[in-house]
């Protein structure tokens, strides 16, 4: 992979600190940011489309996807170094079946690092790292 030792260690080090014990939090916090910047790409949730953003936090299943989507991010985490690229590419096919691609992909990647700088505790090497890893696993996907 793409990725110094020292990225790997900076973005696993920051999620043992900041994430592991706030998956569900730090899952609603990306895709409210992802939602607010891709409004439109709501539509591709039919089982909360026409819940409003403001609302999504306190909505079951919105709920239940980004602890879904986080929790499989930990994984993909963990991975970092071995296994990550394949991890992200296992979920290309069920995804490309409702129409979302790579693009949508490296679209959320990249807000991860912005989410976590502004909420989750990230500093300016874990950010910049986050930055590598968004292109480095959407790279591995294709
Ligand atoms: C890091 C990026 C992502 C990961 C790890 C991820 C992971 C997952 C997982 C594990 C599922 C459960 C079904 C399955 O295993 O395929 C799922 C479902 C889904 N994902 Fe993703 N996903 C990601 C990004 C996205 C993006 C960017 C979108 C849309 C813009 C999206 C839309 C959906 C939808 C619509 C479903 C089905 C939800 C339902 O059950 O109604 N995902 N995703």
């Amino acid at each position: 992979m793409g990725l110094t030792g020292a990225q790997i260690d900076a973005i696993k080090g920051h999620w043992f600190t900041n994430i592991k014990g706030h998956l569900q939090a730090a899952g609603d916090s990306i895709f409210i940011k992802y939602l607010i910047t891709y409004p439109g790409d709501i539509a591709f949730f039919d089982k909360f489309s026409t819940v409003p953003i403001y609302a999504l936090r306190s909505n079951a299943a919105y709920k239940a996807q980004t602890l879904t989507v986080i929790s499989y991010l930990d994984k993909v985490i963990q991975g970092l170094g071995s296994d990550a690229g394949a991890l992200m590419k296992a979920k290309v096919p069920s995804h490309e079946a409702m129409g979302i691609t790579t693009k949508h992909f490296g679209q959320l990647l990249k807000l991860v690092g912005v989410v976590f700088q502004e909420q989750f505790g990230a500093c300016p090497e874990t950010v910049a790292a986050w930055g590598v890893a968004a292109g480095v696993l959407v790279a591995a996907m294709k």
